[in-house]
């Protein structure tokens, strides 16, 4: 498994792929939408020159790719329809950015129906600022534009992803995490340490390379799964990936996964708490905090009233396993092969339900809007 070629969401077949399993993190988009607005707003009101350089990193496929860049369109336009951003017209060029195995063709091959969309969707006689997109392959954790040429940066549901594997910061320890795929209570404190000394180590890297790329006063808003509690083996992330792991083991006592293929397989992800986050941005000294919040959601994509607790529903478990499906397919894939993948979820949906009926279930969301400092 290789992460810069295996990491991407599910691209196959629609009941599966994430375009249309992707609700999850639309309720985030649409959470954070007033924080978003007023990030916009602020920066182009800052804003010295007429084109707004915006890119959304780790943009994945589907309808979430694009909520972000019309939402930024529709606030410039009615900031512009207000007067309040003086009388210069703004031009809006967006990058969208993912690791190459993204599939960039799916999001070029509907840019000119949402161009189409964005026009229809306004009132008769709102002028729309100019906009211009293009795709950036290529990983967040290393330098992506020129020096100061970025006015914004967004990113939703992506920075809970870390820049290598277990097996990669350090060989021997990749088996010792046993059948766990995640921090749970039973994982050695060897490995818990690799995964906060990697989140101590990409955090503050991300920080850097961004804070190059920005121009002065420029803003960044981070959306990304983090943890409640600040215990970290007690993490939101531990409890829903356990039951993943759960899953994969009934296989190998089923004789369809070998042991040793499950002891290799830790997921390459990392959810602070809010602390952890406040601490790392202190420490790097680049950026102000303007805003940071930690909402809870319920891990069933359908659940809109956002039910935080117990729940019982036969639905449950087979919306939150397609919902894990079309994260982690291809991860999964290329380490266990796609035999196994249709036993795998039916399990894990089974799995899911009886827990969500006995615990509670949730996950936690951490917004936070940066400022460069400088
Ligand atoms: C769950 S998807 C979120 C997609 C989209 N932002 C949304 O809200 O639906 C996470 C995305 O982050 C991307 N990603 C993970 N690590 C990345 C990295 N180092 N650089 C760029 N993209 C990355 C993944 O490929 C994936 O497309």
């Amino acid at each position: 498994m290789k992460l810069e070629r295996d990491l991407h969401m599910a691209i196959g077949e629609a009941e599966v792929n994430y375009a249309n399993n992707s609700r999850l993190q639309r309720k985030a988009l649409l959470k954070t939408k007033p924080v978003l607005d007023r990030v916009v707003r602020q920066v182009c009101t800052a804003l010295l020159h007429p084109t707004m350089v915006v890119a959304d990193l780790g943009c994945s496929v589907g309808a979430n790719t694009l909520i972000f860049v019309s939402e930024v369109i529709s606030t410039v336009a009615d900031a512009q329809r207000r007067n309040e951003l003086g009388c210069n017209p703004i031009e809006l060029q967006f990058f969208l950015n993912d690791l190459p195995g993204n599939d960039f063709n799916q999001v070029f091959q509907s840019l000119q129906q949402f161009t189409k969309s964005v026009a229809a969707g306004r009132p008769n006689g709102v002028a729309l600022p100019p906009f211009y997109i293009s795709g950036l392959p290529g990983s967040y954790y290393t330098r992506l534009f020129p020096c100061k040429s970025v006015h914004l940066f967004h990113s939703s549901y992506c920075l809970h992803w870390q820049s290598q594997l277990i097996k990669d910061m350090d060989e021997s320890m990749a088996g010792l995490n046993g059948g766990n795929i995640y921090i749970t209570t039973s994982t050695p404190p060897s490995v818990v340490k690799l995964y906060q000394d990697q989140f101590q180590k990409d955090m503050p890297l991300f920080l850097k390379l961004r804070h190059q790329e920005l121009v002065p006063g420029g803003k960044m808003l981070l959306t990304f799964l983090g943890r409640k509690k600040e215990n970290v083996l007690d993490g939101n992330l531990s409890h829903i990936y356990a039951l993943l792991a759960e899953a994969l083991q009934s296989l190998v006592t089923k004789g369809l996964v070998e042991k040793g293929k499950l002891e290799s397989f830790n997921l390459p992800l990392y959810g602070p708490s809010i602390d952890e986050v406040k601490a790392v941005v202190a420490r790097n000294g680049l950026f102000d905090i303007d805003h940071l919040e930690l909402f809870e959601s319920n891990w069933d994509p359908y659940d809109d009233l956002d039910h935080v607790g117990k729940c019982r529903s036969p639905r449950r478990g087979m919306n939150i396993a397609k919902c894990i499906r079309a994260v982690f397919e291809p991860l999964l894939a290329s380490h266990f092969g796609e035999d196994i993948l249709d036993e795998l979820f039916q399990r894990c949906a089974k799995i899911m339900e009886s827990h969500h009926a006995e615990e509670n279930m949730n996950y936690a969301v951490i917004v936070l809007s940066l400022s460069r400092r400088g």
